[in-house]
């Protein structure tokens, strides 16, 4: 076989439950794409004889957190068997890294569970490595939690079954496909007082805001600070606003003031020196969208970027998120990405900027 072949299969993981969103984007967007296979978090999709696609195409899906052309699968209980397998079904293609990840077993959050590097996926990892034919070609360091360079080749391997290895492939270019599994690698602070962190982190890491050291946030629903922790452990001043009590770390922070208040209680004059604007509100997406245009459509208020969390508390909501962007679009916001992160839970993260304000570059 040739590399040259034409990719006949998409894979795509996603998080547990997040399915049929997948499904529904896909079926909007690329209308020729035909729905093949799924379990809880792992789809493919049959891609149409007559499209070109290239190997860091962009799905343009908010709801997929990888994706690349899928060759089959390799099955076999024992790694090193496997191995040979998957190096088989990737025939001549060229490869720099090696991206293997387990399909998430829960929704993040629930029982404990957060989306990782897990031991099953470091030994797969481990035996894929061992058995490569052109070990010199591959780039050195831990391609599981490395990011990896734009334009590099990946080998993607995802356990989607015990003894059930999907063996694909693409070109890294967007953030997300330079990680194995999209799964930002974090470690978690071990005072961090919420998994409010690891969101936060990752959609920084993600959004790329342009926002210097020392800018002055606020953040909507603050409490209890996860969030708040890990903005002011960048560097940055935070408001928070929430009507509930904040953990105590936060408070005794220089650089951190509570108003124990909802949004709508706030006066404007509190944001005239805030430039960026976060929000994670339980509450649902039309709420969230309603107290943050009462900020940011104020006269006297100056935001140049933003990183809304909007809840999801029913599936079906994901049809709306189209309309959600174009609210957020109409208040100035040109520059937006949407997506649900590794660590959101049944949620996505939307990165709003005005568009004199360019996104950072991904360090690697
Ligand atoms: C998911 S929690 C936020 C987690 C928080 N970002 C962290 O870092 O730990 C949601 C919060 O939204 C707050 N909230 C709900 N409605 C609000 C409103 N209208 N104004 C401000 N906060 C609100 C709730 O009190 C709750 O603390």
């Amino acid at each position: 076989m040739s590399h040259s072949d034409r990719p006949r299969f998409l894979f795509v993981s996603c998080q547990v439950g997040a399915e049929k969103a997948v499904k529904d984007e896909i079926a909007g967007r690329w209308p020729d794409f035909r729905f093949a296979y799924s379990r809880p978090g792992f789809l493919t999709f049959k891609l149409p004889e007559q499209q070109f696609l290239a190997p860091d195409f962009s799905l343009g899906s908010v709801f997929a957190r990888t994706y690349g052309f899928s060759l089959g699968k390799a099955t076999g209980v024992d790694p090193a068997a496997a191995a040979d397998e998957v190096w088989r079904l990737l025939a001549d293609r060229p490869v720099d890294r090696i991206h293997v990840w387990e399909r998430d077993r829960a929704e993040p959050g629930q029982y404990g569970f957060e989306p990782a590097v897990t031991p099953t996926a470091v030994a797969a990892y481990e035996a894929f490595r061992a058995k490569c034919p052109q070990p010199e070609r591959l780039a050195a360091g831990n391609h599981l939690i490395e990011v990896a360079n734009p334009g590099d080749w990946i080998a993607d391997c995802v356990l989607v079954e015990p003894g059930q290895w999907w063996v694909g492939y693409h070109k890294a270019r967007s953030a997300p496909s330079r990680l194995a599994g999209g799964i930002l690698h974090l470690d978690v602070p071990p005072d961090a007082v919420s998994r409010a962190w690891q969101k936060m982190e990752e959609a920084l890491t993600w959004s790329r805001l342009p926002a210097e050291s020392g800018a002055r946030f606020a953040e909507i629903g603050s409490s209890p600070g996860g969030a708040s922790q890990c903005l002011l452990a960048r560097g940055f001043e935070v408001i928070g606003i929430d009507p509930a009590e904040m953990d105590v770390t936060l408070l005794k922070h220089p650089k951190f003031r509570h108003i124990r208040r909802r949004a709508a209680q706030v006066p404007r004059r509190a944001f005239r020196k805030v430039r960026w604007l976060t929000a994670d509100m339980n509450v649902a997406p039309n709420f969230t969208l309603d107290a943050i245009e009462a900020i940011v459509a104020h006269p006297e208020v100056n935001i140049r970027g933003m990183i809304l969390t909007l809840k999801l508390p029913e599936w079906s909501l994901a049809a709306e998120v189209p309309k959600y962007l174009d609210r957020i679009r109409s208040w100035g916001f040109n520059r937006l990405h949407a997506r649900q992160l590794a660590h959101n839970r049944r949620e996505i993260c939307v990165a709003a900027l005005q568009k004199p304000f360019l996104r950072k570059p991904l360090s690697s």
